[in-house]
């Protein structure tokens, strides 16, 4: 019999989970809101996967081009995201983000300058000015230093290596706590908390090739939906168009945008320049159609169009895939990417260190006289855990989530750089309601012994069983059945045949068993990564297969492009009664008519509207 009495127990107020920018940026400001913040991470301080972003945070600063406005930022986004993203979320980033920025340069990011001494901005695909605050290739890692160092030397109390298993909820249904394991001992902890923020991340491990770390195994999202929250858009997966593809060992490692960013080409194995194929109508007066033009754009000439290779995500990483299965690709099967013949060596070194030093290393290829090879790797999820646009809480009262586990912010397709915006805007937007919230109860709420029974018991029963699947093979199943079935170009039938192997691996999960004691054992650890990685993979399997269009990153090759219909409305996922995965198609709301008008405006009209209104005319 458990005794959950002898289980050490932790109270705070607000709880958060995962310290990369967004649980960070919300310890930070519940904290400062005097109520006591703790945050649970299962790696370790300055180890989040936020250090991985590279290019910079996008905010309409307007340091490098004064035209520069959040309503643009705003309209940008929203196309991107192909209209799906939740309006009131895409305003509340593009019209918060510069104040966080800013607020993250006070707190001591030492950011790239302009000429003048401000900070300096960066071009990035689907952004119509330079918009990326940047410090070289390591924008993550400054802000996740600075961060962390604000936090501590706020009070925020940190407890790392302990890895977040389940939710406790009250009897209405409210979360009131979490049961944790420390990694290194296997002992358990039971945190108290009035409110708790989930900032723990996408889930890419599910696919072979990721650029993900390996933290990134949906755990927000599994936890949330064993709570009996809603989940939203998981049919969204980004794939980075440029992953390492050589060697192997390195294989989907990022190779970050800012290269094309500051001016790198993409080239298949006869020289051709092929993005310039793949332009798609809606950007063709965008895109510049020569290679002169988009020299004159690199040249920095305000009026040039932007080259090709500076096209959303989706675009790009689909034409990549295209010109491999042509037998243009090149030997490792990707493409080659080349900065060598755009910038001087010193260029590069000074604004791509970390690529300069990557390649060096992991490739021995000195990227300023050489081309990389790349090709698309799992990134990000568009989708997550369903939240209110104003507060961030999910539909599990006293949960909020923010950053890349929450779905709506980016529609069917993330711009680059709107990660790392969005996680300064909605971490503080979670911290700020989280702490209110919390400031709302009078007392914590009693644990229900039975709900930290059933959590332990779950746990250690992969332990304890005598014989069962290994986790790191059912791991690697997954793995190769998401990358064949469930990629960047999906079709109902690959779709049904990665859900019919999902099910299997979730009857195997059953009897699954890590040998070993409970001290640091990462095959246990593993093992308890896996239940959240099934869960995830599901609904994004499923979700993919329901939704019968093309739109963004979710691309179906047995129903083109985009369809009206399905403008119109979300996939919400959660637990059903039956305890098996509910799908259904939400209707989404009707959008304030003056954010309409604003995404809708030509850039003619919106530029004219903001010099306007500048002048103080309007
Ligand atoms: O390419 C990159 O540096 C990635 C940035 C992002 O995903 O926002």
């Amino acid at each position: 019999m458990l005794d959950i009495s002898e289980i050490k127990t932790i109270e705070h107020d607000v709880l958060i989970v995962g310290a990369g920018g967004a649980g960070l940026s919300a310890a930070i400001e519940a904290s400062s809101r005097g109520v006591s913040t703790g945050i649970v991470m299962k790696s370790m301080l300055g180890k989040a996967h936020t250090v991985m972003a590279e290019g910079g945070m996008a905010a309409a600063l307007g340091n490098v081009d004064a035209r520069d406005h959040w309503k643009i930022h705003f309209r940008d986004t929203m196309r991107g995201g192909k209209f799906l993203n939740v309006w009131r979320m895409a305003e509340l980033h593009a019209t918060i983000a510069p104040e966080r920025v800013k607020l993250l340069e006070e707190w001591g990011a030492v950011f790239d300058r302009t000429k003048k001494g401000l900070i300096n901005q960066r071009n990035f695909g689907g952004h119509r000015y330079p918009r990326l605050a940047h410090v070289g290739d390591r924008t993550g890692l400054e802000m996740i230093r600075t961060l962390q160092d604000h936090g501590i030397h706020q009070g925020i109390e940190t407890y790392m290596e302990c890895t977040a298993l389940d939710l406790l909820t009250d009897e209405n249904g409210a979360a009131c706590g979490i049961v944790c394991m420390w990694r290194e001992t296997g002992n358990f902890v039971i945190f108290r908390a009035k409110s708790i923020v989930f900032a723990t991340g996408g889930g890419g491990r599910a696919w072979e090739v990721t650029s993900n770390s390996w933290e990134y195994t949906g755990d927000g999202y599994g936890m949330a939906y064993e709570a009996g929250a809603d989940l939203m858009d998981l049919e969204f997966n980004q794939f980075h168009p440029t992953g390492m593809v050589w060697p192997l060992s390195v294989r989907g490692i990022l190779v970050t945008e800012s290269v094309r960013g500051e001016g790198g080409i993409l080239l298949n194995n006869e020289g051709t320049r092929f993005m310039f194929n793949y332009v798609p109508d809606r950007f063709r007066a965008e895109t510049a159609d020569t290679k002169e033009e988009a020299a004159r754009w690199l040249a920095g000439d305000p009026d040039a169009r932007r080259p090709p290779e500076l096209l959303t995500r989706d675009v790009v990483a689909r034409a990549i895939n295209e010109e491999v299965k042509a037998g243009r690709g090149s030997p490792h099967g990707g493409a080659f990417l080349n900065i060598a013949t755009q910038r001087s060596a010193e260029d590069i070194k000074r604004k791509l260190p970390s690529m300069y030093h990557q390649f060096k290393v992991l490739a021995e290829l000195d990227i300023t006289k050489e081309p990389m090879e790349v090709g698309p790797t799992c990134h990000y999820f568009m989708g997550g855990i369903k939240v209110d646009a104003d507060t961030t809480m999910s539909s599990v009262p006293g949960l909020f989530a923010c950053g890349e586990c929450a779905a709506g912010m980016h529609g069917a397709n993330r711009l680059g750089g709107n990660s790392l915006s969005d996680l300064l805007v909605f971490g503080y937007l979670s911290g700020k309601n989280a702490a209110v919230y919390a400031q709302n109860m009078s007392s914590y709420a009693e644990v229900d012994p039975d709900q930290v029974t059933n959590i332990i018991r779950n746990t250690t029963s992969i332990l304890n069983r005598e014989s069962g699947a290994n986790p790191y093979n059912l791991h690697a199943e997954l793995e190769s059945n998401m990358q064949a079935n469930v990629g960047i170009i999906r079709t109902k039938s690959e779709l049904e045949s990665g859900i019919a192997q999902i099910e299997a691996l979730k009857k195997e999960y059953e009897t699954v068993k890590a040998k070993g004691a409970s001290q640091f054992n990462p095959g246990w650890h593993e093992a308890l990564a896996l239940r959240n990685l099934l869960i995830t993979s599901e609904a994004v399997a499923r979700a993919a297969l329901l939704r019968e269009e093309s739109r963004g990153a979710h691309t179906r090759a047995d129903f083109p492009g985009e369809q009206k219909e399905w403008l119109q409305y979300n996939i919400v996922i959660n637990k059903g009664n039956n305890g098996k995965m509910a799908l259904k198609k939400v209707e989404r709301f009707n959008p304030d008519p003056e954010l309409v008008r604003i995404a809708e405006s030509s850039i003619e009209d919106l530029e004219k509207e903001i010099v306007d209104e500048r002048k103080g005319d309007v």
